[in-house]
């Protein structure tokens, strides 16, 4: 976060809730950025958050005297917690455990944190944090979308290792991202989320998006990648969160915040994303391969850092081919029941059109992006692109010419335009 974003912050007054996960350690160094940006904090901490971390420690962060309790005459006397309700700004929690989740979802107010809950009206955030089977629950997921039309903003979880020693989405957020998300406009929400009174056509899709390069080592110090930023997948995510869909988004190495409500998988190398996408397009709805993916990686990685040799002006790499990924979703697609709707990209610097035809036909995807990769200022790490988008879905086929914009902007037009290859597919 830059000097100047975090100015965004000074003053502002901020209840940082607590509750029982592992991750409530990370709460500390969060208490210690919000008050850093010069946020008035203070800090209410349920009874299984203490197991995890004490009020002592986030009392000597902040300054200020930790509330625990409901019941605690002393802390009464001090500020009510009625008062404290009015007093905070913005309430943010996290971690926010399932179990938390599930009473604010029901309107439950059986301890402090939860009362103040019901008894503010400031704006409302939670950082989830809990094992990846708990958070893809139907029950949690029911809870995610009623705590989203309460008006709750939903920072993260991100995904990857987990203290339980399981991969997948349910992390914290670390401290630098809920800070970097707090001060973010209100559009900017998370996945099923009532954009403002915005339509909602994705609600309840489930949609996976590759994005950014893929990395494949030559030997401890060397890899073989290209010049993919990660961009146009990010706004994918973005655009799709936004229009209500469930996002996971499976990230090369890249150096962009993941998109507001938006569950987050890095990887390196091709094979680990084919991995990733193959286990999370088990069950959604749409699945969009924008990443510029490593068609060859290294037949052997060496061991040891690869010398010069004297005398020898030349180095033979054998290279050996990657996995196709978008087209194995899409032979996955064959056999479940018509399920994702597949979209590819094709990078291309002529014949742009030709060569995309061929890729939406040898890799079987009901609709393909195709950007001319040469043009300045588009593609490879810019800000802006154009592209062609060509498709067939229950209509028959179509195409669309979209003109040089923002990448946030086509996101959005590819990601409504796969809703409308989805509505109209035909029923398998
Ligand atoms: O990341 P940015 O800097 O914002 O740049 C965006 C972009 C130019 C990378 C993006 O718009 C784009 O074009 N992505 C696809 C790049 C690419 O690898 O295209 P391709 O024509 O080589 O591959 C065709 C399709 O097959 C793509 O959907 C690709 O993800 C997929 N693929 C390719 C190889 C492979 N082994 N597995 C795959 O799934």
């Amino acid at each position: 976060m830059t000097t100047q974003s975090a100015h965004r912050l000074a003053g502002r007054r901020i209840l940082l809730g607590i509750s029982a996960g592992i991750a409530a350690y990370k709460s500390a160094q969060l208490a210690r950025l919000l008050k850093q940006s010069g946020c008035e904090v203070r800090v209410v901490m349920t009874e299984g958050a203490q197991a995890f971390i004490t009020p002592l420690t986030l009392q000597a962060l902040t300054g200020e005297p930790v509330r625990t309790s409901l019941l605690d005459p002393e802390a009464e006397a001090g500020m009510g917690h009625i008062e404290l309700a009015r007093w905070a700004e913005t309430i943010l929690i996290a971690p926010a455990t399932a179990d938390l989740m599930a009473r604010l979802a029901q309107g439950m107010a059986d301890d402090l944190l939860t009362t103040l809950c019901l008894a503010s009206d400031a704006e409302k955030m939670m950082a989830p944090a809990m094992n990846q089977a708990m958070w893809r629950h139907v029950a949690t997921q029911r809870n995610v979308e009623r705590l989203a039309q309460d008006g709750w903003r939903l920072l993260g979880p991100a995904s990857g290792d987990q203290a339980c020693g399981d991969v997948g989405p349910g992390r914290m957020l670390e401290p630098e991202a809920i800070m970097a998300e707090l001060i973010l406009p209100n559009r900017e929400i998370a996945h099923g989320q009532a954009a403002l009174g915005g339509e909602m056509p994705a609600r309840g899709l489930h949609v996976v998006i590759t994005a950014g390069p893929t990395r494949e080592p030559l030997d401890p110090v060397r890899y073989l990648s290209n010049h993919s930023s990660g961009k146009m997948g990010f706004a994918l995510a973005a655009a799709a969160a936004e229009l209500g869909a469930r996002v996971s988004l499976i990230s090369g190495p890249v150096i962009l915040p993941t998109p507001a409500g938006v569950e987050r998988t890095d990887v390196e190398t091709a094979r680990q994303m084919h991995e990733a996408s193959r286990l999370l397009a088990a069950d959604c709805d749409i699945f969009i391969g924008c990443a510029a993916v490593a068609d060859y990686r290294a037949e052997a990685v060496a061991e040891h850092k690869i010398k010069k040799t004297e005398g020898e002006e030349a180095l033979s790499l054998r290279l050996i081919k990657n996995p196709d990924i978008i087209a194995d979703i899409a032979k996955l697609r064959d056999t479940s029941g018509g399920r994702p709707l597949v979209v590819g990209f094709a990078a291309e610097t002529r014949e742009l059109e030709t060569y995309a035809r061929d890729k939406l036909e040898r890799k079987r995807l009901d609709m393909i992006v195709a950007n001319d990769v040469s043009t300045a200022g588009l593609g490879f790490g810019a800000d802006d692109n154009a592209a062609l988008l060509l498709w067939r879905d229950g209509e028959g086929e179509g195409g669309a010419s979209l003109p040089p914009q923002p990448k946030s902007e086509l996101a959005r037009a590819v990601i409504e335009r796969a809703l409308g290859c989805l509505t109209s597919r035909p029923v398998h």
